[in-house]
């Protein structure tokens, strides 16, 4: 296991207003992290932060918000400045905000992959650009990229998502075998479907298709997880704290296996 940080993780979280990001603010609040939450929807986002400071006040936590579309190209380094100004310099990001657009290959368009790579490849770019001088001066710190097993393998209707999720894991292979020797660790965490509404969403959008209702496309979405049902937004969140934590060996954690394992 690492040893103990002396002072609180300075963390990001991006996608914190919902989901799993909000799950994992929640997780990192409880442990006392200094913590900033990124997303673009400002009042939601305030609402979540007065949640997590609730819950996480007996630990020590402090939180603040940042609200930005991190598709632009510029907003990593703001939020890095901000957190910077409220808590000193970054020490975790987790790289959680995601879309997942789903539709067939005739209807995915250049812009559907233009923005989904923006956010799921450009973002984490960003940030580490943003963060690394900092981590490696401090020598540590660590980046999360919430990957997917779409990262891993194929699956039909999400061709954009499929190939920005496969990019997300690549940056985290190359971050990882350039970061290490500076004590920077990086992972890509690779749940299959989660209950969240990202996956509501497209099971929304597939009855909106036909043949289909909503609860029978969410099922079926549950059983081509591995594991045989969804994962929750609190169990993924559990693995992103034991990596953060613990910064076990290793990049590329699937949890849809049992047991969760690395895959290199
Ligand atoms: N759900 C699954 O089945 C599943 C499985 C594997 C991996 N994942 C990954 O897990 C991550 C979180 O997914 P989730 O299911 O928790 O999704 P979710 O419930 O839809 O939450 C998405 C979060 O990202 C934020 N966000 C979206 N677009 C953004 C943008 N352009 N700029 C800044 N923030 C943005 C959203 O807030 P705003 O809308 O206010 O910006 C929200 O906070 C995603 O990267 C997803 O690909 C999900």
């Amino acid at each position: 296991m690492a040893p103990t940080p002396s002072s609180p993780e300075i963390t990001i979280v991006t996608g914190a207003s919902r989901g799993i990001g909000l799950a994992i603010a929640h997780a990192f609040a409880a442990l006392g992290h200094r913590l900033l939450l990124v997303a673009r929807d400002g009042d939601r986002l305030g609402t979540a932060a007065r949640a997590v400071a609730a819950a996480g006040a007996a630990a020590g936590a402090a939180i603040e918000t940042f609200a930005v579309d991190l598709r632009d190209d510029a907003a990593p380094a703001a939020a890095v400045a901000a957190a910077t100004r409220c808590f000193g310099a970054p020490t975790v990001v987790v790289d959680n905000a995601g879309t997942a657009p789903s539709d067939k290959i005739e209807r995915t368009t250049p812009a559907m992959l233009h923005d989904t790579f923006a956010l799921h490849v450009g973002a984490p770019l960003g940030f580490a650009r943003a963060c690394v001088p900092a981590m490696k001066a401090a020598g540590r710190g660590c980046l999360l990229h919430l990957a997917s097993t779409a990262g891993l393998r194929g699956y039909p209707f999400t061709a954009a998502y499929t190939a920005a999720k496969h990019g997300m894991v690549g940056l985290a292979r190359a971050l990882h075998a350039e970061l290490r020797p500076a004590r920077i660790d990086v992972y890509a965490l690779c749940p299959g479907f989660v209950d969240s509404d990202i996956t509501r969403g497209a099971a929304a959008a597939i009855a909106a298709r036909g043949g289909l209702t909503a609860d029978e496309a969410f099922a079926r979405m549950a059983a081509q997880n591995r594991i045989g049902r969804m994962h929750t937004p609190a169990e993924v969140a559990a693995a992103a704290v034991r990596l953060v934590r613990e910064r076990p060996v290793g990049c590329v954690f699937e949890l849809d296996r049992d047991p969760p394992a690395f895959v290199d």
